[in-house]
């Protein structure tokens, strides 16, 4: 089974619920792919993507939580700029190539706990005010 679990980590909002489902399906495949023959390429994809993916919808998620007045719109976006930037730093080293299978699951496994985490106590106030109105 995967990390997305709609029961306990949606927000209520179907935007903000399908990307991070989406999120979390490719943090799984990069994971999976971690340990395989092609690991590298097949695992960097996914990380270029990631990259792309996780900046956009932190986006849209503070576009949402502004337009609807969420008191804890500030934390949320200090979250992201955090997570950004542990995200930044785990994808320069990946490219560097000196990161074992090992660590980068590591890595990997804590970057989402940090997601979960913050799906459920922050993201989770945004989809209560959303859905307050
Ligand atoms: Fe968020
Ligand atoms: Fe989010």
């Amino acid at each position: 089974m995967g990390t997305w679990n709609p029961k306990t980590m949606s927000v209520g909002v179907k935007e903000i619920d399908t990307q991070h489902e989406q999120l979390f399906e490719q943090f799984d495949k990069f994971s999976a792919a971690l340990g395989t023959s092609m690991a590298r390429e097949a695992a960097g994809e996914i990380l270029d993507y990631l990259k792309f993916y996780v900046q956009w919808h932190f986006g849209r998620e503070e576009d949402c939580a502004f337009r609807h007045q969420c008191p804890i719109a500030d934390t949320n976006k200090k979250a992201h700029a955090t997570f950004i930037k542990n995200f930044g730093k785990f994808y320069d080293e990946w490219q560097t190539g000196n990161m074992t299978d090992k660590l980068a699951q590591k890595t990997h496994d804590g970057l989402v706990q940090w997601f979960v985490n913050h799906v459920m106590r922050i993201d989770m106030t945004i989809g209560e005010q959303v859905n307050a109105k």
